[in-house]
């Protein structure tokens, strides 16, 4: 592994103020860690990303939007298109999150020409994936993904692992309610979601999209979590927004990750 991605959807949660003193806790609390083998990423409101953009250093820090209309601009209403937010300093662009399918309610096919739009534009589009509590349940898990995948990156051409991260994110485990995934179980997933990138973009590229975890990762599940095979990153909603907190589940991955000798 040459570095692992951590990063955070702050939601619905923190505003303007929140977030801009949240970004600069954050890089001064990571500054001493080395960017080649962190990519610390925080995915703020809309409202809040000029001003976290301007507070937070862009070398210690990336930043993306929580969702992406899919043209460049047009009669959308409610809706940010990609200029908007690489306008506002955002690099990512999160797509296809699970409260977004399922609270309200976007398609695969809606995803699709988001991540499209998104990778045209020079922004990472960070795919969000998952299977709920029924599927698992019904054993579908792998096929829901492989679906979710093969649908939501139809017609992409071959992406670099710069253009596209996925994120499994099963729905049972995310949030107040959520139980985190064991280990073991996100492992065999992230094994068919690579599987499936391969199948889609061959051995080479399909190998360097980054995959990270995301549901209920806390500093408890996260070191065994990252020490997976097939496990480059998590993605982390409420342990992840105090500053302080984070910055010691960063350390703690990093420590495991790249001991000390390497870090030096
Ligand atoms: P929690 O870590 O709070 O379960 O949220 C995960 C998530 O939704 C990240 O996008």
């Amino acid at each position: 592994m040459e570095k692992v991605y951590l990063g955070t959807n702050t939601k619905m949660y923190k505003g303007l103020a929140d977030t801009v003193s949240y970004v600069e806790e954050l890089c001064r609390l990571t500054a001493d860690l080395p960017r080649e083998k962190l990519e610390l990423f925080v995915i703020p409101s809309f409202i809040a990303l000029d001003a976290a953009r301007k507070s937070a250093d862009q070398k210690l820090l990336r930043l993306g939007g929580q969702n992406m209309g899919w043209a460049e601009e047009g009669p959308y209403t409610g809706e940010i298109s990609p200029r908007m937010l690489l306008e506002c300093g955002a690099t990512i662009a999160e797509l296809g999150h699970s409260e977004r399918r399922h609270v309200l309610g976007e398609t695969d096919e809606m995803v699709n020409r988001k991540v499209l739009c998104a990778v045209e534009h020079g922004l990472t589009a960070l795919l969000c994936i998952g299977e709920t509590a029924e599927e698992k349940e019904k054993g579908l898990a792998d096929e829901v993904l492989q679906m979710q995948l093969k649908r939501g990156l139809y017609q992409l051409p071959p992406p670099t692992g710069e253009q596209l991260w996925v994120a499994y994110e099963p729905v049972w485990a995310i949030g107040e309610q959520g139980v985190p995934a064991t280990k073991e179980y996100a492992e065999e997933r992230h094994r068919t979601i690579r599987r499936t990138l391969v199948q889609l973009f061959g051995e080479e590229r399909g190998a360097q999209i980054p995959l990270l975890y995301g549901g209920s990762v806390n500093p408890e599940n996260a070191v065994g979590l990252i020490q997976m095979e097939h496990i480059d990153g998590l993605f982390i909603g409420r342990s992840a927004w105090d500053a302080p907190r984070f910055s010691q589940l960063i350390r703690s991955v990093l420590d495991v990750c790249f001991p000390k000798e390497t870090m030096l």
